[in-house]
């Protein structure tokens, strides 16, 4: 089986559409994100491009804030603190990575954690870890709707994550440890010193690879009848290209994501989705 992350994005993204429609009489405007852009990452204008698309798609208001590569820590604090301030404005979004000499620990740490969509303030990263409520971060949480809308639950199964970043690995580690109904998995938090990446892949009956290089996981490193999420998005020469050998392995298994048009439309869905929250708990609607 295929896991079709577009179209599963897709009808969740008209959802949060009709919902939007209904409240906006009650909030009297769209519910509305700031993205900040302060990175020369090529790969990071594609995205925010695709996120801010997909919120004018669903009805919110989108702003993007562009700094230029003199920006300062100073010239961020303030522009967050604003955006902080201003009441129209429900999530703010801070695109990784910053412009080198940024500190983009510490700007995550100013935001208002109510604001925070991407889940990344350690308010909203500690709730995540003790199992409370809170915004999570989009791309695992895209991962898990994944799983979910197709009826594939990792309870009381072997989850192997291969990745530790404090945006992916790590959140979907804890994610697929929750205790809860979707998740209740056996986790493994694999990376680079990771003795036997091999062994430890094969035991997955869930396998999620979020290590950003093309091809890192062969055929003979997936269990039979496997489902493998691929989160890695990586450019080659052969266009765009996940972290597994897709052609060798998808035979092997019993649902796997394609690269691209897997993972990548429902971590902008959730982004939506956690804009939406943030509008309706801040202005208890
Ligand atoms: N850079 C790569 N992925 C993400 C993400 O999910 N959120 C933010 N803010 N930056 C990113």
């Amino acid at each position: 089986m295929l896991l079709d992350g577009k179209a599963v994005a897709m009808r969740l993204r008209e959802e949060i559409r009709t919902e939007v429609e209904t409240l906006r009489p009650a909030l009297g405007r769209a519910p509305g994100l700031t993205v900040i852009l302060a990175g020369g990452e090529p790969a990071s204008r594609v995205y925010v491009r695709n996120k801010r698309l997909a919120c004018q798609d669903a009805g919110f208001n989108s702003e993007l804030v562009e700094l230029p590569p003199s920006a300062a820590q100073r010239d961020l604090e303030r522009l967050i603190d604003k955006l902080n301030g201003l009441d129209e404005v429900d999530g703010i979004l801070l695109q990784l990575p910053l412009y080198p000499g940024l500190d983009s620990q510490a700007l995550l740490e100013r935001l208002d954690p109510s604001k925070d969509v991407d889940g990344f303030h350690p308010q909203n990263m500690g709730r995540l870890a003790l199992g409370l409520p809170g915004p999570r971060p989009c791309t695992p949480a895209g991962v898990m709707a994944l799983l979910k809308h197709y009826g594939l639950s990792p309870s009381g199964q072997r989850a192997v994550v291969v990745g530790r970043s404090n945006i992916v690995g790590k959140p979907l580690a804890l994610m697929l440890g929750a205790n809860s109904l979707e998740a209740n998995a056996t986790v493994t938090l694999c990376h680079s010193q990771t003795p036997d990446l091999r062994e430890e892949c094969r035991r997955a009956d869930f396998l999620f690879l979020a290590l950003g290089r093309p091809k890192a996981v062969s055929a003979d490193m997936v269990k039979d009848n496997a489902v493998v999420v691929d989160i890695g998005l990586n450019r080659t020469e052969q266009g765009l290209t996940g972290d597994c050998d897709f052609e060798a392995i998808r035979p092997k298994t019993t649902a796997i994501t394609p690269v691209p048009g897997g993972v990548g439309p429902m971590t902008v869905t959730m982004l939506l989705r956690n804009t939406l929250e943030a509008c309706k708990r801040r202005n208890k609607l």
